[in-house]
């Protein structure tokens, strides 16, 4: 994953550069895998080469289980890197843990929160697997900058890395637009709506996509200091776009599966990835659709995010090397 160059801007050109996020394609070594998420990124990886970008972002969840299984966090940044043009990921929760909580939420005892929490091993793995946790660089006079949000309020090393970085970004020279990308949304409908809350069963999923207060209003108030004009998402499988304070908040559809179909009436689900074209008047995304989704196929293992007790490895259709048996 060699850095995309930094070249002197021109106001008179066009280019693009394309973004996709959740590709979770999994391992048929692991105690669950889903043949049609594979098929699903095997048909994104086919329309990117053909659309040939100046570079790709991948914006979390690039493994369906690579908190527990390095062997997917290798798998992927295989696959990245024999892509034939630049690529820069940001972590997603599926690749580190996710965002953290206290107490048990609504979902209990299908799903433990707390067990599931972002951790500095998980973290660090995906660093020396992958690549930088936070990054920022300027490409044809256009800021590139990704990081993990969802650090914030953990109290990790990783978590005072993250906000020293991220203010830094606002006294770097100012370039002619800034792009940050982040696997958790910001919000879900709004910058000032609450903190929701993990034990309500109809607040759970808005608590599980975004990132509370105090950090979202210190994170905005960064965003605005360094001058995004366009944030860029993950996460939640559905297309959106809102505007607030002057940034372009885009919620970008998942190569995966579809979630959240129904949230917004004017969101979309359908699965695919993003083209952001760069002219002289600003930035301006386009959904590419896949061509193909794949219809469900019979997998194995549970969804979501099971405990330890339900993830059967005596399922998996294929062997696991035992260098890997490390999770
Ligand atoms: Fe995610």
């Amino acid at each position: 994953m060699q850095p995309a160059s930094a070249s002197v801007p021109a106001t008179d050109e066009r280019w693009s550069f394309a973004h996709a996020a959740d590709l979770q394609p999994g391992s048929p070594k692991s105690f669950r895998y889903r043949p049609a998420w594979r098929e699903n990124w095997e048909t994104a990886k086919k329309q990117l080469l053909s659309l040939g970008p100046e570079f790709l972002i991948v914006g979390g969840d690039l493994t369906a289980d690579g908190w527990l299984h390095p062997w997917e966090l290798r798998e992927i940044r295989a696959e990245l890197d024999a892509l034939p043009f630049p690529v820069h990921s940001v972590p997603g929760n599926m690749d580190t843990g996710n965002k953290h909580t206290d107490r048990r939420g609504a979902w209990w005892p299908k799903r433990d929160d707390p067990e599931l929490n972002v951790t500095s091993l998980s973290l660090q793995r995906f660093a020396a697997i992958v690549g930088p946790l936070q990054w920022t660089f300027v490409h044809r006079g256009v800021r590139f900058s990704g990081a993990y949000l969802a650090v914030a309020g953990t109290g990790l090393p990783e978590e005072a890395a993250f906000w020293d970085w991220l203010e830094e970004l606002g006294r770097l020279p100012r370039a002619r637009h800034h792009v940050f990308f982040s696997h958790y949304a910001l919000f879900l409908d709004h910058p000032g709506e609450p903190n929701w809350d993990i034990t309500r069963g109809d607040q759970y999923l808005q608590w599980y996509f975004g990132i509370d207060q105090p950090h979202r209003g210190r994170i905005l108030e960064a965003f605005q200091a360094a001058g995004v004009d366009l944030a860029i998402s993950g996460h939640i499988h559905c297309r959106r776009t809102d505007v607030f304070r002057g940034i372009t908040f885009y919620k970008a559809p998942a190569v995966c599966f579809p979630q959240m179909a129904r949230y917004w009436p004017d969101g979309d689900a359908a699965l695919g990835f993003t083209r952001i074209e760069v002219t002289p008047d600003g930035l301006r995304p386009t959904f590419i659709p896949l061509q193909y989704e794949a219809p469900p196929r019979p997998g194995y293992g549970p969804g979501g995010h099971p405990g330890p007790e339900c993830r059967d490895y005596s399922l998996a259709w294929e062997p696991m090397a035992p260098e890997d048996r490390q999770y």
